[in-house]
């Protein structure tokens, strides 16, 4: 059996951030700072926008938040465990039971169905066979594709893709999902459907960061950090976020008015 993230007790922050610094190059001649001390933390079941210029260090924090890299200086706690002096070959256990990631351009792999790139986590993460297709299959339910189980991406619109990498995401029950511009590579509507989904299972319990350019997607999170020049400079908290399917039916009536606008 793969073992079941161990949770811990439901008051410990998914995230603790203290003091987060992220140097590259030379650190005595010509140091870059991406970080500058970044602190910060997230809760369970929260959904958190990371907003910013380019430069401003979001992808830097999500690499280390994603334990792919880490800090230079500081404490990256993850559901209360430091994990910020951690080997590369612990990192890599802890991302394959307790991360989810979802990017920009999907990055599924062309020649594998929906449901064995939703197995490839479980697969990293030791499950055997039967239950590899038992929690690929939930999860592409859980995302709305039941019936495209046998798919290949090049068979799905930009969409169903995104569904089927947020499903892989999903397969492994992670404490925390990351997200990189989920919508950067989607139309305003499929953008808005992603949008609803990750809300839905916002709502079912999981928490979200999620990195975006767009005002637009950031309000329907509940809560955004803007990052400038390796900082958080401010928080915004959204009393009430903009529902995502609320946003598309009022988008789809503009269009529409637009279009009766030009004929
Ligand atoms: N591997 C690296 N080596 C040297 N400098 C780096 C490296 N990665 C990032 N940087 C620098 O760190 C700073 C933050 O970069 P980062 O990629 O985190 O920004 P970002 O907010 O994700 O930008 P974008 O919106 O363009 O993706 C930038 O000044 C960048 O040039
Ligand atoms: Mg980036």
């Amino acid at each position: 059996m793969i073992p079941t993230p161990a949770s811990p007790p439901s008051n410990t922050a998914v995230v603790e951030a203290r003091k987060l610094v992220k140097t590259y190059g030379n650190t005595t001649k010509n140091p870059v700072f991406a970080l500058r001390g970044v602190s910060f933390a997230i809760q369970r079941r929260d959904f958190i926008a990371v907003m910013g210029h380019s430069g401003s260090g979001k992808s830097t924090l999500m690499n280390i938040l994603g334990c792919l890299d880490r800090p230079t200086t500081g404490a990256y706690l993850l559901n209360g465990e430091d994990v910020s002096r951690k080997s590369r070959r612990e990192l890599a256990r802890i991302r394959s039971r307790t991360l989810g990631f979802v990017f920009q351009s999907f990055q599924l792999l062309p020649r594998l169905s929906a449901r064995a790139n939703c197995e490839l986590p479980l697969q990293y993460a030791g499950a055997p066979g039967f239950e590899r297709r038992k929690r690929a299959e939930e999860a592409l339910v859980r995302v709305g594709l039941k019936d495209k189980l046998d798919r290949k991406p090049t068979e799905l619109s930009g969409g169903q893709q995104q569904r089927v990498a947020i499903a892989r995401a999903l397969a492994n029950s992670p404490s925390l999902l990351l997200a990189d511009e989920p919508t950067g590579n989607l139309d305003t509507r499929t953008g808005y459907e992603i949008l609803a989904l990750l809300q839905k299972l916002n709502g079912e319990g999981l928490t979200i960061l999620m990195v975006t350019h767009e005002h637009d997607v950031a309000a329907c999170a509940g809560r955004a950090l803007h990052m400038r020049d390796g900082l958080v400079v401010k928080e915004t908290v959204h009393q009430t976020p903009v529902d995502a399917l609320q946003a598309l039916e009022a988008w789809k009536a503009e269009e529409a008015e637009r279009e009766a606008l030009a004929s």
